[in-house]
């Protein structure tokens, strides 16, 4: 895959390797051109004025709608509400959806990998109106055990909410989010699905209808995009049930001095002016991996993937957390050096222009769950290449011989 030359920042950093995709993404010229040009030729606030300038923004807008709405094979593009990113579509779930329609003692299904943007909106409901969460642990293979829910000591009429990552931030497991619909279907658990696709979304191709979801949230910085956007997708009747999580502005439909009414979804959701040039740049990012190719980037990626545990097994003292094989895992690998703090490899790492996470992930139950603090993780995407993982490997040598380990 030769898309390397399409992202400026590797032409203005030649020597950095960059393995921090799961984290941020780097963007692509079309993004930061569709951006520049937003600005510069059509910036006007949208839905509000008669004039051109207004009417042009706001088909860039909408139209970015549109094209996201393709993306995850919505039916409707008013069932895509762009949000900030995906921690802010989950805590929409949460409280626009959670605590309109949970009560004290229901059950909200998540995982022992979730992000703590998947953990920490429930652990509120918990607190605020006495839901209970249930978390399922992983299989040896590192994907979610949910067929535990048999044997589980649960009301299975109780359980309104499972929310599951499709794909873990540090293990990199893929998890098979259309079979657990389809298990909670033929088990009657009559709840709602909701999906994690941050990490998934930039590396597979996503069509909500298979997925069997209700609820699916993601973010633009990691799918190419800009920063400052992302979106929730839920079908409109779902939508038109929940609460706004917050009010003012064009979310309003009237106010008279006695209220105020709602308008329509998605505006409903969308308070205040959103992020314009982010959507004209999201827009673009989904043109770009439409263009690329979801099935060859997949395809790539895993070839890379597979390098990359390849190298990092071949290392003596290198720990990986997670599944050792390309299969059904993206290109993200949670790593320690044994006898060196993650942090100390990333710092040595750095040194040599490679970027690479270090820390808990935000995923600090499951870093517990594996029985440690931090880790290096090492990330990769469509423009990565072979000589990016040879300079980890290279780095990964120099940290052993400076701790003499
Ligand atoms: C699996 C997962 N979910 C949610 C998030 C939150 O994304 P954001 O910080 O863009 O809201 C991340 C970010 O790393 C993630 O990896």
């Amino acid at each position: 895959m030769n898309l390397r030359k399409d992202f400026p920042i590797f032409g203005n950093r030649p020597e950095m390797v960059y393995l921090d995709s799961a984290a941020t993404s780097q963007k692509p010229r079309q993004v930061i051109a569709a951006m520049t040009e937003f600005l510069e030729k059509h910036n006007a606030n949208v839905h509000r004025g008669i004039y051109d300038l207004s009417q042009e923004a706001t088909d860039i807008f909408e139209g970015a709608r549109g094209k996201m709405a393709r993306f995850v094979g919505a039916r409707d593009e008013r069932e895509i509400v762009f949000t900030g990113n995906a921690s802010e579509a989950l805590n929409l779930v949460a409280l626009g959806y959670g605590k309109k329609f949970l009560t004290s003692g229901d059950i909200v299904v998540i995982s022992a990998a979730e992000h703590h943007s998947n953990f920490v909106p429930w652990l509120r409901l918990r607190k605020e109106i006495g839901i209970r969460i249930f978390m399922l642990p992983l299989l040896p293979d590192f994907t979610i055990d949910y067929r535990i829910l048999d044997k589980a000591k649960i009301k299975k009429e109780k359980i309104k909410l499972v929310a599951l990552t499709q794909a873990s931030n540090v293990l990199g497991t893929v998890n098979p989010i259309a079979e657990i619909a389809d298990y909670l279907k033929r088990r009657k658990i009559k709840a709602k699905l909701v999906v994690d696709a941050a990490q998934s979304i930039p590396h597979m191709k996503i069509d909500v209808g298979k997925l069997g979801c209700d609820f699916l949230a993601w973010s633009g910085h990691k799918m190419l995009g800009p920063s400052g956007i992302g979106g929730l997708w839920a079908r409109r009747e779902l939508l038109e049930a929940m609460d706004p999580m917050l009010s003012g502005s064009h979310m309003i439909n009237e106010v008279t001095e006695e209220g105020a009414s709602w308008n329509r979804v998605p505006e409903k959701f969308e308070t205040g002016t959103g992020r314009l040039e982010g959507a004209a740049g999201l827009g673009a990012a989904v043109d770009y991996l439409q263009k690329a190719g979801r099935e060859k980037i997949a395809g790539y990626e895993k070839e890379l993937t597979e390098y990359l545990l390849e190298t990092l097994i071949k290392i003596p003292r290198v720990e990986i957390y997670g599944s050792k094989s390309g299969k059904n895992r993206l290109g993200v690998v949670a790593f320690n050096v044994a006898g060196v703090h993650a942090h100390d490899v990333g710092e040595i790492l750095n040194r040599k222009q490679i970027c690479v996470r270090t820390g808990h992930h935000c995923a600090m139950p499951l870093l517990a769950r594996l029985g440690v603090e931090s880790t290096v993780r090492a990330s990769i995407y469509l423009y990565n290449t072979k000589e990016d993982i040879d300079r980890l490997a290279e780095g990964i040598a120099e940290v052993k011989k400076i701790f003499r380990v």
